[in-house]
């Protein structure tokens, strides 16, 4: 149902639009380079047991540790693994430091996140019509209040599947949708009664070279014309205390309804908790455990990690995925150093994963795929000068070279970036290593009191 989903902002930034999932094959072994991932082969074969563990739900309530140096990788796994989770397991991705920013509490954000990241499947059966039209016949009628328009009245039309042919007549609510989606002879439509919906699912004529609609071809439908359908919509716990916490709001202005955060009532999860075990019982719906994936775990503070720890051992509660580059740090809120700056009983409880630095031909063919993802071509010498950059800098800073450069390339001109390219946008744009060496120098010329 919902095409319409929001970008998590993540995403947005797009460093990795290049990825398409794991990039395993039928026994789980990783192949060197596919699905826009290169090397970090054990890492992806962990990442696809854990996916396989989420998919069956045996993994709920666990929790795993992405760990290694900046750059190589660890979000890039956990995009990875959202991408093979597919679109009905919830997975939501925050940043350690997005739970201090928020307008609400630090519980309250983290409980929002946990229950985003559990989905609800429900299905139902309902009664539908289903069929190719093949003839349509709507009554028009004057506008009540507008006499220069007319409105549909209500209509009579044929549907016909491989089967059976029926003549059904419409009132004026589904008349009106015929119009609106503009139904001809030879579409294929779904009436569902009890929602009062008409919908669209394509047509069955097949386009000829002039024309440009972008219509969906169809098969003309099997069997009776009515029918028992299964609908089966994913909405998270989340989304069930928005429309349990807002009288007067149905589950179609979830999508369209504003993001604004807000706190939910503890009665209200309460009582949606009591409401989905019912469901779960009469046999209406299932748990989806899902991802809840924790980027810069060590901006995370004790409260936090205790919060969280509890969390994971209630009824319901989502797989969580951390991340650092951190090594041996302090405890945020403590004086305790600590593995990732993690405190010991949480560690004990993770699986970790550990991501490794790149090689320079691993180097090498991520930036050759993010060039092509970014329709930037790149010639040999300035690519093995981009490779040594991100070799002795980061791989992150290397990959962020290529647009740049790329503009200085069309703005000589030329259809390719070459070395001089790199090498300028090398310079005008500084690494982070260079902007704290320049910083140092600053500051012996600044005052000091
Ligand atoms: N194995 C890989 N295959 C393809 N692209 C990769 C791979 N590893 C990293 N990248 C890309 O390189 C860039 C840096 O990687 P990423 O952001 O995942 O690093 P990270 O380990 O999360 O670093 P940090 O600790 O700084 O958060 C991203 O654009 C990412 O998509
Ligand atoms: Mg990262």
């Amino acid at each position: 149902m919902a095409e319409l989903k929001e970008i998590p902002e993540w995403e947005r930034i797009s460093a990795h639009s290049h990825i398409y999932g794991l990039g395993l094959d039928e026994n789980g072994k990783a192949k060197r380079k596919a699905d826009g991932l290169v090397g970090q082969i054990e890492a992806r074969e962990a990442a696809g047991i854990v996916v396989e563990m989420i998919k069956s739900g045996k993994f709920a309530g666990n929790a795993i540790l992405l760990a290694g140096p900046p750059g190589s990788g660890k979000t890039a796994l956990a995009t990875a693994i959202a991408r093979e989770l597919g679109e009905d397991v919830p997975f939501v991705p925050i940043a350690g430091s997005e739970i201090y920013s928020a307008e609400v509490k630090k519980t309250e954000f983290l409980t929002q996140a946990l229950r985003k990241a559990i989905g609800v499947r429900i299905r139902e059966m309902r009664k539908i019509y289903e069929g190719k039209v093949e003839e349509i016949d709507i009554e028009w009628t004057q506008h009540p209040y507008n006499p220069y328009q007319r409105i549909p009245a209500g209509a009579t039309i044929k549907l016909s599947t491989t089967d059976e042919k029926k003549k059904l007549r419409m009132d004026s609510t589904f008349a009106m949708q015929l119009v609106q989606q503009g139904v001809s002879v030879g579409d294929v439509i779904q009436i569902d009664i009890e929602r009062q919906r008409l919908a669209k699912l394509g047509t069955t004529k097949k386009s000829n070279e002039y024309d440009l609609s972008t219509a969906h071809i169809v098969e003309i439908p099997e069997g009776s014309i009515i029918k028992e359908k299964e609908f089966v919509y994913t909405p998270t716990l989340h989304d069930l205390d928005v429309v349990n916490s807002r009288s007067g709001v149905d589950f179609f202005s979830l999508f369209f309804g504003s993001s604004e955060r807000k706190e939910i009532d503890e009665s209200v999860r309460r009582e949606v908790d009591r409401q989905v075990k019912k469901w779960i019982e009469d046999g209406m719906a299932e748990l989806i455990p899902g991802v809840l994936f924790i980027d810069e775990a060590s901006m995370l503070d004790i409260e936090v990690f205790a919060f969280l720890n509890r969390a994971m051992e209630q009824e319901l509660s989502p797989i969580i995925i951390f991340a650092t580059n951190r090594g041996i740090t302090r405890i945020r809120g403590t004086d305790i150093k600590s593995p990732h700056g993690m405190p010991l009983d949480l560690l004990d409880r993770l699986l970790v994963i550990t991501t490794r630095k790149y090689s320079a031909d691993e180097i090498r063919d991520i930036l050759l795929i993010r060039a092509q993802k970014e329709g930037i071509d790149i010639e040999d010498e300035a690519l093995s000068k981009l490779v040594e950059i991100g070799e002795e800098r980061s791989l992150r800073y290397a990959i962020q070279l290529l647009t740049p450069a790329w503009r200085l390339a069309q703005r000589r001109k030329s259809e390719t970036i070459e070395k001089e390219d790199i090498e300028r946008a090398f310079r005008l744009f500084v690494d982070v290593k260079r902007s704290v060496e320049y910083l140092r120098e600053m500051e012996k010329e600044m005052m000091v009191d």
